[in-house]
């Protein structure tokens, strides 16, 4: 498989962790290259159930090197923390994770603005998951963040921590917030800065001396495309790039080494956290909540659900490039009698066909259905496409030929097994 990028097509949770998980084996080196542990990849191997927030999914296989690029920002006390929950469970990363030198630190004054910007919205509040990613991009963006470089020279980074937590104290005050300790974070992160020593490289070095050595590259997008701060549904996103184009701005990779973009998405479409959702039905998060599914894997929220938006997928494939897609999740709509599949909106009386730029637009956005028949069992044993019912093969046709791709997998449980593959 050549290099190869897989994001979400919808505002994330579409099962980008198992689909990297199946990818990983034909691919070398698997990198993340934004977000951060804001991102919950689930990945089930046998009957071990792995969460995966900011160590990329391709970790789970032996031998395979793992990277996080330059556009990640992250905790690197959580870091450690992954770093041991995964060597409990029997994986270690020595010798095939390595961090960039480059990416931004994620500090605890940064969940606590996270918080207290929530807070002040009150009604009108983001729903974020309270991992402090948009004060950390934020300071980025600013040019006042503190990278994994700096944390490596501890003087200097004291110096810097010292001065950042000064300024992000004041609001903290003012809001009756506890201050940030500095002697406290400086301690912790110094430790955790030597533990990741050596992890810590010249990724975008790394990367390229694999690409002459013929390795085969799978980039991991975290989130989902209407999640990305330029095309998602501002201001109710993330505060980085979840579209294909941030894999070459989060790891170096320019985007002439890419050589193919897989777009995921579920058979249906979740959402955490607020903002538009125009298909959304309260009937069908209840029937998945009640079948135990549908939880948000980091912050454990019920996801809301809704049914599958054509019209935001086939915008998903105009930003990110898809050459193909990946449909998971087809046994969640295993017991329905039929399916709607939102194929235009209704918006001031005219029939919509893509996406308004405008959120305030998208939010009065009605959707116009396409009903489907159910196939009404189980796909769960599926294990290729002839095995499928012929009501499912022509549900996931019609997803497809509504966004414009090319289906190349489909997914029917969270197993590694229950993949059926198309290419
Ligand atoms: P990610 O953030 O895109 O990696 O997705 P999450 O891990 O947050 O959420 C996807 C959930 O769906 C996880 O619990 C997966 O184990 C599960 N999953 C993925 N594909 C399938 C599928 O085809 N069927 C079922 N039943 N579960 C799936
Ligand atoms: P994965 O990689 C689903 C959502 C939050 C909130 C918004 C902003 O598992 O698909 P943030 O904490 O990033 O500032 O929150 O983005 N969000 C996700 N929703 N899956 C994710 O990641 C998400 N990461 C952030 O719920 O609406
Ligand atoms: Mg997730």
């Amino acid at each position: 498989m050549p290099n190869t990028v897989l994001v979400g097509a919808q505002w994330g949770d579409e099962g980008k962790g198992k689909i990297i998980d199946v990818l990983t084996d034909e691919s070398d080196i698997v990198v993340r290259m934004q977000g951060g542990n804001n991102a919950g990849h689930t990945v089930l191997v046998g009957k071990k159930k792995y969460v995966l927030h900011l160590i990329p999914s391709g970790i789970l296989r032996a031998r395979k090197k793992c990277i996080i690029g330059n556009g990640v920002v992250l905790d690197p006390v959580h870091l450690v923390s992954e770093i041991d929950g995964l060597l409990k469970l029997g994986t270690n990363v020595k010798g095939r994770l390595f961090v960039s030198q480059n990416a931004h630190l994620v500090l605890p004054y940064h969940r606590s603005l996270d918080a207290l910007r929530e807070a002040s919205k009150g009604g009108k509040k983001i729903g974020t998951t309270g991992r402090g990613i948009g004060p950390a991009y934020g300071d980025k963006v600013a040019r006042v963040g503190i990278r994994l470089a700096d944390l490596m020279s501890p003087d200097r980074f004291a110096g810097m921590l010292k001065e950042r937590i000064r300024v992000n104290n004041i609001p903290l005050r003012e809001h009756g917030l506890k201050p940030v300790s500095f002697k406290g974070v400086l301690g912790s992160y110094l430790e955790a800065g030597e533990r990741l020593k050596p992890l810590v490289t010249n990724t975008l070095l790394m990367l390229h001396e694999a690409m002459e050595q013929k390795k085969r590259l799978l980039f991991e997008g975290a989130q989902g495309t209407f999640l990305d701060i330029d095309h998602g549904s501002y201001p109710y996103v993330t505060s980085s790039s979840t579209t294909s184009g941030g894999a070459s701005t989060g790891t170096g990779v320019p985007p002439n080494r890419i050589d193919r973009v897989v777009g995921v998405m579920k058979a249906y479409t979740t959402r955490v956290g607020e903002g538009p959702f125009p298909t959304e039905e309260a009937a069908l998060g209840d029937m998945f909540h009640n079948m135990g599914r549908e939880f948000g894997a980091t912050t454990g929220r019920a996801r809301r659900c809704g049914w599958f938006d054509a019209v935001l997928t086939r915008h998903a494939c105009m930003v990110n490039g898809f050459n193909d897609i990946s449909v998971t999740n087809v046994d969640g709509l295993d017991q329905l009698k039929s399916i709607n599949v939102c194929v235009a909106y209704k918006l001031d009386g005219e029939t919509v066909r893509h996406v308004p730029p405008s959120t305030l637009d998208l939010e009065r956005c009605e959707p116009v259905y396409e009903t489907f028949k159910g196939w009404q069992c189980s796909t769960e044993k599926c294990r290729s496409w002839k095995d499928l019912p012929l009501r499912a093969r022509q549900y996931l046709k019609a997803i497809a030929k509504v966004t414009g791709a090319k289906l190349s997998s489909v997914s029917v449980g969270p197993d590694r097994k229950q993949t059926i593959r198309l290419v």
